[in-house]
């Protein structure tokens, strides 16, 4: 089993201090590392503390003919199991979907054949802004993992998403992602041909949490979903060596190692946010969608006038999985959840039916199961039902992923 081998790509942004730290973190674990420092990224940490760090050459320009007779370019992109940019600049994502290659970071971007984990650290309004969700929406769309900022204050004073991971929340995600990739490995730890990848090379995409529908800019409809039992399947998914790109609606929950993560609020946004996930082997709907919203939201506040409350008039939201079943795109296996207070079977049942879905997870949640870290769930198919005794949200996650695992394994090749 060969050692992982990384190539770090290290862009311009005050974060960049924090790479040195990875490439510690990946050289403790066993693996081998080997970085690539852009123009902007050497203003701020030199290629003399990356060569030390990481044991190995660092490579800078795109023009340099030792580096070019002894290594290649290309095959400086194509030596490593692992492609890391770290931090992603606005500059470098813009770049990596438009296809530019001008440096050598860029070329290498172009021509790698590897996976490619990109972890953003930005000012939060370059993080916000248009261009940078269309390109991050594209570049997760053809197979780059980009890992979720931190939200906090920022260098430039001020506060929001955009910050760097902390290192070592990167080093979980680039080992999640190591561990997909078959035949290598990292001292000390099981390899990945040892390890249970059974999901390896699938993308399995997951809504989690409640959404909040807008009665006016202070105000909201919201239900109790705490989002625990969709993030412990994220995880377990990402586990098992998926490619797992979770739609979160409005939690405060850490987002699981190796796991995209598309923060939403409302049903709207979910069900644009699952369109553009798409195509996906696997969905499972553990979303608490609200089933209305309201139909014409207040700009302003709404004030008290006296006399009669305010009427609000509600309209209906799309059914993001139903969409999903009969769309154009519909995955191989479509999971769906049903949060019941009575007639918990012939509820989900029903759900199977009229929403199309290959599976329903049903459960009671009359008791203190929202909010809380065990869940009982009947797992309801054209088979039949199957009943699960009580465990912890985390065990139930495993289980599933497990048969979600063994349904695409069954399947023709050609489903
Ligand atoms: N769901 C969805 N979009 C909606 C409503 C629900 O995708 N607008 C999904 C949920 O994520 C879940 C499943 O449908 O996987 C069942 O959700 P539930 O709210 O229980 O079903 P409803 O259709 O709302 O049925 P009811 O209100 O009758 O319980």
């Amino acid at each position: 089993m060969a050692a992982a081998r990384i190539l770090l790509i290290v862009g311009g942004g005050i974060a960049a201090y924090k790479a040195c730290e990875l490439v510690r973190l990946i050289r403790r674990a066993g693996a081998e590392v080997t970085c690539v420092l852009t123009d902007a990224g050497a203003q701020f940490v030199t290629p003399m503390s990356l060569a030390a760090l990481s044991g190995q050459p660092v490579h800078t320009s795109l023009w340099n003919p030792q580096d070019e007779a002894e290594i290649g370019h290309i095959q400086l992109s194509r030596a490593a199991d692992l492609v890391v940019v770290c931090p992603a600049t606005a500059d470098l994502l813009a770049k990596m979907t438009a296809g530019i290659a001008d440096d050598l970071a860029t070329t290498l971007l172009l021509a790698t054949d590897k996976p490619v984990l990109a972890v953003p650290a930005m000012n939060v309004r370059m993080w916000s802004h248009a261009a940078t969700r269309r390109n991050i929406a594209w570049l997760r769309e053809s197979g780059v993992s980009v890992m979720e900022p931190d939200h906090g204050p920022m260098a430039c004073g001020e506060f929001g998403p955009g910050r760097l991971p902390d290192p070592e929340a990167i080093w979980r995600a680039v080992e999640a992602r190591l561990a997909g990739i078959p035949a290598i490995g990292l001292a000390g730890q099981p390899g990945s041909d040892e390890r249970r990848t059974p999901l390896s090379g699938k993308h399995v995409l997951v809504t989690a949490g409640p959404t909040h529908e807008r009665i006016d800019p202070v105000r909201y409809l919201a239900n109790r979903s705490s989002g625990k039992q969709g993030f412990a399947i994220a995880a377990a998914a990402a586990d098992a060596g998926a490619r797992v790109t979770l739609v979160a609606g409005p939690v405060a929950l850490p987002t699981p190692p190796g796991v995209e993560r598309v923060d939403v609020e409302s049903a709207a946004e979910m069900a644009q946010a699952v369109a553009a996930a798409l195509p996906a082997d696997a969905a499972v709907m553990v979303a608490a969608v609200a089933d209305w919203r309201i139909a014409d939201p207040a700009d302003e506040k709404i004030k008290k006038q006296g006399g009669a409350p305010p009427a609000l008039a509600l309209a209906e939201n799309p059914d993001i999985l139903a969409s999903l079943a009969a769309g154009p795109q519909r995955p191989r296996l479509l999971v769906g959840f049903a949060a019941e207070t009575h007639d918990v079977l012939a509820h989900a049942q029903r759900k199977l039916a009229v929403k199309g879905a290959d599976w329903i997870i049903a459960n009671d949640v009359s008791g203190d199961v929202m909010g809380g870290d065990a869940n009982a769930v009947h797992l309801v198919s054209g088979a039949g039902v199957e009943s699960w005794e009580r465990a912890s949200k985390q065990a139930v996650a495993a289980r599933l992923v497990d048969r979600i695992a063994a349904a695409l394994a069954a399947e023709p090749a050609d489903g």
